[in-house]
């Protein structure tokens, strides 16, 4: 059997390791997968000891996802533009390769789960932590027409997108950073990848950010995307939560480990059933 885990602090509530089985299943891949609780500040050494006990890779959680980028001797692309990593492959050669998959799993849920469109669109990112920068690019990508990068810390945002600004001049998206409380109106999209849920704040932009019909995403699930979803039904949005994006980014995990990606429908109607 190839071992995998999930590495965080916490993750004991993590539905990856049940992800990832039933893709094993599915995929007859010889694949375990647990969970691993690093010490806040023994990171390293806890993927270290993994890794040296003959594991394949592991995906890396909250509050790692930059420690894990830092740690790999190669990254993809996409993991350094984000400058942070959700995945480590460790390689024959024991050298680790660092990918991040959030991003290409919010973009499937958005255009293959949810069925919308994001070329040519309008779109509003709330945030410029780790979620955000883990989007970003792949959001560039997907061509919408405008990207907006809205944040507490206005200067983060600025960061951001300076550092997007070459890919979406390829791509033709006009990219801008803006104060939460001037962050343009009529959103065809809106995404929330603040924290600010979890510290209890009210969502941080007013109503009229969100076009009438607008998707409101939030890249949490469960509690946590409560009020963001609430704040999207009393503006006459439709809301959506972050479960199909996890198993999403999850199926293009297994993919950079094994080479096929899984279904996901099935899984994803399952955990929203409350298996799993
Ligand atoms: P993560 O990796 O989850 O993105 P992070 O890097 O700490 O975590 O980023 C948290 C994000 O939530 C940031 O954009 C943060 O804004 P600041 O950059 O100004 O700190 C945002 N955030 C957290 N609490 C918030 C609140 N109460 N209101 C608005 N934004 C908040």
């Amino acid at each position: 059997m190839d071992r995998y885990a999930v590495v965080g602090h916490p993750v004991e509530h993590s539905k990856s390791p049940y992800i990832h089985a039933r893709f094993a299943e599915q995929c007859h891949q010889p694949v375990t997968y647990g969970r691993l609780l690093a010490p806040l500040d023994a990171f390293l050494p806890t993927v270290r000891e993994f890794a040296g006990s003959g594991a394949r890779g592991c995906n890396v959680t909250v509050p790692f996802k930059f420690e894990a980028f830092a740690a790999a001797a190669q990254a993809s692309e996409r993991a350094q533009l984000a400058q942070a990593a959700n995945l480590l492959r460790f390689d024959a050669d024991g050298r680790w390769f660092a990918d991040n998959t959030d991003g290409a799993g919010l973009v499937h849920d958005l255009q293959h789960n949810a069925g919308l469109e994001l070329a040519g669109r309008d779109l509003l990112l709330i945030g410029a932590g780790g979620a955000a920068a883990g989007v970003l690019g792949p959001l560039l990508q997907a061509r919408p027409r405008r990207l907006v990068v809205t944040n507490r810390t206005l200067d983060k945002a600025r960061e951001l997108v300076q550092r997007h600004a070459a890919l979406a001049l390829a791509q033709s998206v006009e990219l801008q950073a803006a104060p939460l409380d001037d962050c343009g109106r009529g959103h065809h999209l809106v995404i929330n990848a603040t924290a600010s849920s979890l510290q209890g704040g009210a969502v941080p932009v007013a109503g009229q950010v969100l076009a009438p019909g607008a998707l409101a995403y939030d890249m949490m699930y469960g509690p946590p995307a409560a009020a963001f979803l609430a704040w999207a039904a009393e503006h006459g949005a439709s809301g959506r939560d972050g479960l199909g994006m996890l198993v999403e980014q999850a199926a293009e995990a297994f993919a950079v480990w094994r080479g096929v990606r899984p279904q996901t429908q099935q899984v994803l109607a399952d955990l929203r059933a409350g298996r799993g």
